[in-house]
């Protein structure tokens, strides 16, 4: 089974997690985009999503799945996203599609965050994956340095904007071993929007897609 197929197989599993009348909070990227057109099979039973990006907007906007805008939604009982890394703790690192930003945002206002991923992302120690941050862009280079103090070796992702029109530093080097403490931290220095780390509210759930099927994680 290759890895799309591992995905696919994580999307649909997620389905059972979709309560009927209620908005879905919907990720950004390549496994969400499976379940997105899961989401497609049973929309009659959901009143619509709210969307961490606007390709994820499209996709659901092109099933007519009405997309509500997060300001007019009050309660969210699940948001089903992606995940570049995943630790034990169901710690992420998420942005490789450079969506973190608004998938932090969802993922506070959810009730419960089901990560669908397949199972190369299942890690011991965070960091392999290179951590994005997303940077208001006259601080880009401030942040750098601040990062670079920090021991981190930050590089600049070339031609790419974020839906907030902001710009994104992708950390290299580093073996994260406080999670939740790094995450607030690169938070905390001016310039930064936010940081990929969703350590301080990890996923509730990790939904691994393998070869013998679907495999649910908790939170060690
Ligand atoms: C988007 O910005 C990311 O957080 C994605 O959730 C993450 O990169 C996982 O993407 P794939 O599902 O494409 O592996």
């Amino acid at each position: 089974m290759n890895p799309d197929e591992m995905k696919k197989t994580a999307a649909k599993a997620a389905l059972e997690y979709v309560e009927s009348g209620a908005v879905v909070g919907v990720g950004t990227g390549s496994t969400i985009n499976h379940f997105i057109n899961f989401l497609g099979t049973i929309k009659g039973k959901i009143e619509g999503a709210v969307s961490s990006s606007e390709s994820s907007t499209a996709r659901l906007k092109a099933l007519n799945i009405p997309v509500y805008d997060l300001n007019t939604v009050s309660d969210l009982p699940v948001y089903i996203d992606g995940a570049d890394e995943s630790n034990h703790y169901l710690q992420l690192i998420k942005g490789g599609g450079g969506a973190l930003t608004r998938e932090k945002i969802i993922t506070a206002v959810s009730k419960k965050f089901v990560c669908i991923a397949d199972q190369s992302k299942l890690v011991d120690i965070l960091g392999k994956f290179p951590l994005p941050v997303e940077v208001i862009p006259m601080a880009r280079s401030y942040v750098a340095r601040e990062i670079v103090k920090m021991g981190g070796e930050p590089v600049y992702r070339e031609n790419f904007i974020t839906d907030n029109g902001n710009q994104i530093l992708d950390i290299h080097g580093l073996e994260i071993m406080e999670s939740a403490k790094l995450e607030a931290q690169l938070n905390n220095i001016t310039g930064v929007v936010t940081n990929g780390l969703f350590a301080m509210k990890p996923a509730n759930v990790l939904i691994l897609g393998t070869p013998e099927g679907a495999k649910t994680i908790y939170p060690k």
